[in-house]
């Protein structure tokens, strides 16, 4: 048990003595900034490792009363191998998420890591070596979907499987869970999560946090705040500022200084973002800003805003994963959680208000797996994460992840010469 705790704490201690070759190969794998990776992700990976470190002595069963004269312990015990297949948009996040609860319950992994960004587990897999996890214990495959990981969903010998992705391989996975062996999966999916602006709301730190739940990694996250409901009240105001805060967003070299815009993840992203733009444009929303690419080399995208969108448009509907922010007008709190609710995922949701009586309302209505209220993309370790709907199966993080790393074992023994007891 200690030596699982130490491993654990060892490799959050390596995590940040090699903080910036981890940096640099994750924003050379993913075109995310610089400033991003040193200043969130590898930090976020760090507390998070010490986080599962410091569970993994205090996972226990339970002894539990029952009728008749029997003990009954109930074991927790680790459930075995662990296949995770991972995205491109978080890859170190993703596989700190995956593998912390997993060695911390005491499985053996096989990762999968994305086509597009294989860099970053293979170089802190080595770390966790160096930590002193046992040969085999994390096993990392830098393959293909279809192939690599299909095999990894229907293997028989893999016990639980993880998935975090679009909703459409997320449902090929539980199919092919389905036809071998009913391994439990957890899912992290799509979503086109709800940002709703109250008419009290202070339109400048409003339309501030409003811009980056959308533009923040490239727009290219599954709990992007990618509708962005403004009141009636606020709106022009609202639209004019995110606007003007969208035409400020420096775009360029992920490792400058000051860019807080890089790339898109490859050519197939691209293109599938500048075609959400032209149906936005084709369906009669208002273009505010952007709309193009961004320069003439590269996968970069101008920071675009919609005015004006109506729910049954595309751009409303469907996951853009990209820069390109789409402003509604509501005008009562009824029809906004109606309208915030109307669609087929749950991931998040972001509420902008002073009221606290309007701020409790949304946050019990609103069909999501996170609400923040006044901020929005705060991540920690302990905090679960996870979609209602078709955004995913089951929770991540905290001590809800253990759950999917554990299986429940009852052990029942008669207590002889129990009656006089
Ligand atoms: P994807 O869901 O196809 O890929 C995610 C992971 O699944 C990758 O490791 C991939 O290799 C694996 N995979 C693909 N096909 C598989 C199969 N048949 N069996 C087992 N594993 C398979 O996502 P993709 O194609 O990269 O992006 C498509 C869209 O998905 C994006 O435009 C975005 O809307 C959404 N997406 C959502 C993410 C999220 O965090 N929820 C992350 C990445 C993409
Ligand atoms: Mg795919």
């Amino acid at each position: 048990m200690q030596e699982r705790c130490r491993v654990l704490l060892r490799f959050a201690d390596l995590i940040e003595q090699h903080a910036d070759e981890i940096a640099a190969l994750e924003t050379w794998d993913g075109g995310k900034t610089l400033e991003q990776t040193t200043g969130t992700e590898v930090p976020m990976v760090a507390r998070y490792m010490r986080y599962y470190g410091g569970w993994a002595d205090k996972i226990h069963g339970l002894v539990v009363p029952a009728d008749g004269p029997h003990h009954v312990q109930v074991l927790h015990e680790p459930i075995g191998v662990a296949g995770q297949i991972i995205p491109w948009n978080f890859p170190l996040l993703m596989f700190a998420w995956k593998v912390g609860p997993a060695l911390a319950c005491g499985n053996a992994v096989v990762l999968k890591t994305a086509e597009q960004t294989p860099l970053s587990a293979l170089f802190v897999a080595s770390l966790l070596h160096e930590a002193g996890l046992p040969d085999g214990v994390l096993n990392v495959v830098s393959g293909f979907g279809p192939t690599a990981g299909a095999a990894l969903s229907s293997h028989m010998g893999v016990d639980k499987l993880a998935f975090t992705g679009s909703t459409g391989t997320g449902k090929i996975v539980l199919e092919l869970a389905a036809r071998s062996n009913l391994k439990p999966v957890t899912l992290e999916l799509g979503g086109k999560s709800p940002f709703i602006v109250m008419d009290d709301a202070d339109v400048d730190q409003a339309v501030e946090l409003a811009h980056r739940a959308l533009f923040f990694n490239q727009g290219q996250c599954c709990c992007a705040g990618s509708r962005t409901f403004v009141h009636e009240r606020v709106y022009d105001e609202f639209v004019e500022k995110a606007r003007a805060r969208a035409l400020q967003r420096v775009v360029g070299d992920p490792f400058r200084t000051g860019v807080e815009q890089g790339p898109q993840i490859d050519g197939e992203q691209f293109k599938k973002i500048l075609q959400y733009v032209k149906s936005g444009v084709d369906s009669g929303a208002t273009l505010v800003a952007g709309g193009d690419r961004a320069g003439s080399r590269g996968f970069y995208i101008q920071p675009t805003v919609f005015a004006d969108v109506e729910d049954e448009m595309k751009i409303a509907q469907e996951e853009i994963f990209g820069p390109v922010q789409s402003i509604l007008k509501f005008s009562t709190v009824e029809e906004v959680v109606r309208r915030a609710n109307a669609t087929p995922y749950g991931l998040a949701a972001g509420v902008f208000t002073q009221r606290l009586d309007a701020a409790n309302t949304l946050a019990r209505a609103l069909r999501v797996g996170t609400v923040w209220v006044n901020t929005y993309d705060v991540f920690d370790a302990a905090v679960p994460f996870g979609g209602y709907k078709m955004s995913g199966v089951g929770r991540e993080k905290g001590v809800y992840s253990l759950r999917n790393y554990l299986q429940t074992k009852a052990v029942v023994t008669p207590i002889k010469d129990a009656a006089w007891l």
